[in-house]
Order: structure tokens, then sequence, then C-alpha cells
């Protein structure tokens, strides 16, 4: 059966490293949405990669495929793909021919839309230009990769695109719009990748029939229409994008993923947030800075009420859970179960101000002691009664097992139920 691993909270949840783990039963990885926003961090035997585009498939050579629902920046994805190439022989990949391009414009858009907002009201965007990107596929003014075969349709567009934007760039001293310089970006990418290129049916034709993991980018809570809007990304990154996205009419099995604690970068709701040594304990010892933008990500508890909310709207299957081992020293474990004593089914998850407004008490958190040293576990007999009655409590609450769960950042460090 084909799988999708799904981010379950604000992104940065494990997704690389265990797409990385299951990959291997795999013939075919494809992302689906999402750009370079994405920071994905696999760690197999002492080698580190960091991917934003290509799906992390690519480390044990499976054939890894970019579908249209993501948007793509030409210059960022051939950095991606000469670095890949120094690590992997003939890495094999393909680009969707419908896949809309982000240009430097969109990342002096994404620079301008956030300058303008204040304080608590910045997005905190990845400044990669991915929601003025998605802008335009929405607005029909996208170039996309297959009008990489002629330059002369591609200026056309683009002066078009130039009358519209220059009056913004011009209006915040923005460089306006160099239509030959981004000529010569996508006359030289074409010229490196665009045999990469291929057209749906081709990957339809090829790997309908073949076993399919779906990578997912951001985070369930993330979603565009979905999460705490504005405080989003702005591609749908849940599961039922899957078919859009990736131009793939198939069935798949859910695996729903998040950490043993909660981060998220950037700015928006945040219930079970810690603002004590607790959290910055969590933040140095899980090493919680943004692969992407470096940036110190924001920690807290466990918070499963919103984590029902994210296995329902993705009809997860399956659970993984990741980063036990961060909160192994830590003398109590704390799981938030409701919010203000309100459960997920009395809370609007979309609504940033109402979710804003929780203050959450003591009665609103579950306790469980601490864990200790869990290094030499290898599976789930032998872990402490009292992380197995963690985990039990997360799968009672969320009502769907927990089949997949990560104690550490190599592949090994896994263990499957
Ligand atoms: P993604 O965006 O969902 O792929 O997640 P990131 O790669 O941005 O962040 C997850 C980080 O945690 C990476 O640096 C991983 O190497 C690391 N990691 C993944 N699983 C575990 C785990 O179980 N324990 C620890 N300590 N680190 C992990
Ligand atoms: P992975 O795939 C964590 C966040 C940004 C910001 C919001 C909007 O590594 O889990 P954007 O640049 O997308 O317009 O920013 O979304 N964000 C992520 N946070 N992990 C990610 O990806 C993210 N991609 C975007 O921090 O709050
Ligand atoms: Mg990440």
């Amino acid at each position: 059966m084909n799988k999708a691993v799904i981010g379950l909270q604000w992104g940065d949840e494990g997704k690389g490293k265990i797409v990385d783990y299951l990959s291997e039963k795999f013939d075919l990885v494809a992302r689906y949405q999402g750009g370079n926003n994405a920071g994905h961090t696999v760690i197999v035997e002492d080698v580190t990669y960091k991917l934003n585009l290509i799906p992390s498939g690519v480390i044990r050579g499976k054939v890894c495929f970019l579908g249209q629902g993501i948007v793509l920046d030409p210059d960022h994805f051939l950095k991606e793909y000469q670095q890949i190439c120094e690590k992997i022989s003939n890495p094999n990949i393909y680009l969707s021919s419908n896949i809309p391009l982000i240009l430097p414009y969109h990342k002096q858009l994404d620079k301008i839309n956030e300058s303008i907002l204040t304080g608590e009201d910045k997005i905190g965007t990845t400044a990669k230009g991915i929601g003025p990107a998605y802008q335009d596929k929405v607005g029909r003014k996208s170039i996309k990769l297959y009008d990489l075969k002629s330059l002369d349709k591609i200026k056309e567009k683009l002066e078009s695109i130039k009358k519209f934007y220059d009056p913004v760039l011009n209006a915040y001293q923005e460089e306006a719009i160099n239509i030959d310089q981004y000529l010569t970006i996508l006359d030289s990418f074409y010229k490196e990748v665009g045999s990469l290129i291929v057209d749906n049916s081709f990957i339809k034709k090829n790997f309908n029939q073949q076993k399919i993991l779906f990578e997912g980018a951001q985070g369930a809570l993330l979603d565009l229409d979905h999460g705490s809007y504005p405080f989003v990304t702005s591609s749908n990154t849940i599961s039922s994008n899957i078919m859009i996205g990736s131009g793939l009419q198939v069935d798949y099995q859910t695996v729903g993923i998040f950490k043993a604690y909660a981060t998220r970068v950037g700015n928006g709701p945040f219930p079970s947030e810690l603002f004590d040594q607790i959290g910055d304990y969590i933040a140095e010892t899980g090493v919680e800075y943004g692969t992407v933008t470096k940036r110190k990500r924001r920690c807290g508890w466990l918070d499963l009420v919103s984590l029902k909310y994210s296995c329902q709207i993705n009809q997860v299957n399956e659970l993984c859970i990741t980063k036990i081992d961060v909160l192994n020293n830590l003398e109590e474990i704390k799981i938030c179960k409701s919010y203000q004593g309100q459960s997920f089914e009395e809370i609007n998850f979309n609504d940033s101000d109402s979710l804003k407004s929780f203050s959450l008490n003591e009665d609103d958190f579950k306790i469980f002691q601490s864990w200790g040293d869990i290094t030499k576990v290898k599976d789930f007999d032998s872990m402490p009664q009292s992380l197995k009655n963690y985990i039990q409590y997360i799968e009672e609450y969320l009502e769907i097992p927990i089949k997949i769960i990560s104690l550490g950042p190599e592949r090994n460090q896994t263990i499957i139920r």
C-alpha cells in the first residue's frame, strides 16, 4: 500500500528522518506541496543531509518526484541538486512540467508583505517567496516549468508580470523586474536540469502501479485552509491535497508524525508554549533551530487537543512519535489534554484570535514521571513503564495506534511496533 508521511504539528516533526527510514520499501518518493520553505534533516552514518525540495528518498537511491503542487525556486533547486549529486551518484529525480516557479520578485514581495505588518501581526515567513508564488499560481500569472521550452514565451509573460508588480516594487524601493536577468537565470536552469522535467502523464504511466511514499512538508496546523490563519503557509499541507499536488490518483495510508513536545517557528497561536527554563532546555536539547532560517523554534508541551484535530483532518491511519529522547532528563513530562477545560470538538482551530485567548491551567495537563535514559532501548517491551504509560495515554486519547517510535536522529534509532 502507498503511504503518506504528514506532519501533525507546525512542521519539523522529523518527516525527513522517517521518510528516509520508510523509503526502503517504496519505489517512488513524491513531494506534493510547499517549496524550499521546508527543511528536512536526515542523518545516516555520520553524513548529514539537509534537503529542502528533494524528497528524502533520494538518500536510498529511490526515484524522487516533485509534483505540480510545489513551487520551485530555480536557483535554489540547482544548488540543492548539485549538492546532492556530490553525495549521491546519479540521483533519480523528476520534476513535473506543471510546477510554477518562484522568481526573485516573489522573494521581494514576501519581504514587502512582512515589512508592512507590525509586531504580533507579522507572519514570520521563511522569506523564500512562497506566499507570493502561490498567489501568482491562483492569479494565473505563474511561469511554469513547461514554459522553459520557449524563452520568447517567458519574455512575453514577464512583460505583463513586470507591468503588474513594478509599481509595488518601486513603491517599496525594491529593484524593478529585470527581464534580461530573469531570462539568464531560467536559461541556465533549463540547460542544467531541463532533462529532469517530465509531464505528469510520464509519472502516471510509470508509477501509478508502483509503491509510492508521499512526503509532506510543513504541518497540518500550518495548512492554508485548516491552520490558524493568517499564521499559516500558503499551501494545503494535509493529506487530501496529495492527489491534486502530485497528479497521481492512487490510494494511500496516512502516517501522522509528531514530536513528543511541540515547536513552532514564526508567529501565531501556541497554547501549550513554554516561556520558562524547561522550554529553553527542550530547545537546546532538541537542537530546535530552524533548518531554513536558523531561528530558534518556540517550544511547548505536547498538545493532544490540536493533535486530535490534525488526525481528523488528515484521516490518519497510524502514528509516528519522534524525539522522545529529548525529554529523557526531565523530572516531569506534561501533556496538554484540554484548553481551559474545553475539548477539541469545542475549539475553532482556524481562528487565531480565539486560539490566542486561551490561558491553560494545571487541570489542562496530564503529568508523567521521568523515564530516564532510554538510549539502549531497542523495542517497546523493554521501555520503562512510565514511557509505556505515556505512549499508551496518547494512543488512547487520539484513538490511533503509534506504530513508529523515534528515539534519536539516526536511522537505527527507530522502533517499529
Ligand atoms: P522535518 O522538517 O519534519 O523533516 O524535521 P526537521 O528535519 O526540520 O527537524 C527534525 C530534527 O530532529 C532533525 O534535525 C532530525 O535529525 C532530528 N530528529 C528526528 N528524529 C529525532 C529523534 O527521534 N530524536 C532526536 N533527538 N532528533 C531527531
Ligand atoms: P518543514 O517541512 C516549520 C512556517 C514559517 C511561518 C509560516 C509561513 O521543515 O516542516 P512561509 O515561508 O511558508 O510563507 O511561512 O510557515 N513554516 C515552517 N515551519 N517547518 C517548515 O517546514 C515550515 N515551512 C514554513 O516559519 O511561520
Ligand atoms: Mg523542517
